[in-house]
């Protein structure tokens, strides 16, 4: 029997960690399931500083900072994920994997829990294709950092059930956050507009138009962007990102469009991948 007030979550990096965050502080007991005990202490230490600080801050007693983290815990073992209403997958975002922890947590799961995925760009439809329920899948798109961005796509796959959906969105409510329904085309709504976004930023770039920092200033002082395109990139990743890319252009045909920036490329493979590194398109004092 799965149980309505606990949330499992599957990766405990930027995603998983903070997604996991939310879930606690809305009042679900939190398991978080990684590959090795180091993800997991560097997922929970992440937490713990942000709920210390909250609490120095006056935004919550120390008594509900208690609470919170006291609902919170890692595990090593899949087979924790037995007994939660809804599992979030936020691994890396490569299809193999997904579809692989996918069915795993189809064995593992009672038959009423909600299985979701926090792909940016793949599609929920075939993540879920390869488990025996492929109708309690959907993909819920949280964005990054979950505790403090508002929205969530939910994602209908293919063969998602309509109630399966509806719990979704319920949850995705109970969460605090506000739900989106999107369909499952590549990158979805946010992350599709998003692309010529870092892309033509990439373009100018590469094309020595202007430098990275005159860009983001002109988009934040004159766009009114909260933060300009490199920043972001630096934010989220430069492998995630370009991996997004990637799935977008595959998705969509090669459609030049969407076709990944060498720079990208580049700065993946030269392991520059922004703030988690401490060096993307800027310098970082600390990781
Ligand atoms: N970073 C973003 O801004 C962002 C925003 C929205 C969605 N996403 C999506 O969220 C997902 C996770 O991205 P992230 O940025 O958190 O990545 P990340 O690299 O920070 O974290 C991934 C975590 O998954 C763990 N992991 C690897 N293999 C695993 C396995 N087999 N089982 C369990 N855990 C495993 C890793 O140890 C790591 O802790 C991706 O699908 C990504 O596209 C990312």
């Amino acid at each position: 029997m799965a149980d309505q007030t606990k949330i499992g979550v599957v990766g405990a990096g930027t995603m998983g960690a903070g997604i996991a965050q939310v879930a606690a502080q809305a009042g679900f007991q939190t398991v978080v399931y990684d590959v090795s005990q180091e993800f997991i202490d560097r997922g929970l230490g992440r937490i713990r500083s942000f709920i210390e600080r909250s609490r120095e801050r006056g935004r919550i007693t120390p008594e509900q900072e208690k609470e919170i983290l006291g609902r919170l815990s890692g595990s090593l073992q899949l087979d924790a994920m037995n007994g939660c209403s809804l599992v979030i997958e936020a691994v890396p975002e490569k299809i193999e994997l997904k579809r692989e922890i996918f069915q795993k947590l189809d064995a593992i799961c009672a038959a009423e829990t909600l299985l979701a995925t926090n792909t940016s760009s793949l599609s929920v439809t075939t993540i879920a294709a390869g488990t025996k329920h492929p109708e309690r899948a959907v993909g819920m798109h949280f964005f990054n950092p979950p505790p403090l961005m508002a929205l969530v796509e939910v994602i209908r796959g293919a063969q998602s059930r309509g109630e399966c959906v509806d719990q979704a969105v319920e949850l995705v409510r109970k969460l605090g956050k506000t739900p989106v329904l999107a369909q499952d085309t590549p990158g979805f709504v946010v992350n599709r507009i998003a692309r010529p976004f870092y892309n033509e930023a990439l373009r100018i770039l590469g094309d020595g138009d202007a430098k990275v920092e005159t860009i983001d200033r002109i988009m934040k002082e004159a766009g009114k962007f909260r933060m300009g395109p490199f920043e972001l990139m630096d934010l989220i990743g430069n492998d995630v990102n370009f991996s997004a890319t990637n799935s977008l252009y595959e998705a969509f045909f090669h459609d030049p469009r969407f076709r990944p920036s060498p720079i990208q490329h580049r700065m993946y493979e030269a392991g520059l991948l922004g703030r988690k590194t401490g060096k993307g398109f800027y310098t970082y004092e600390s990781k």
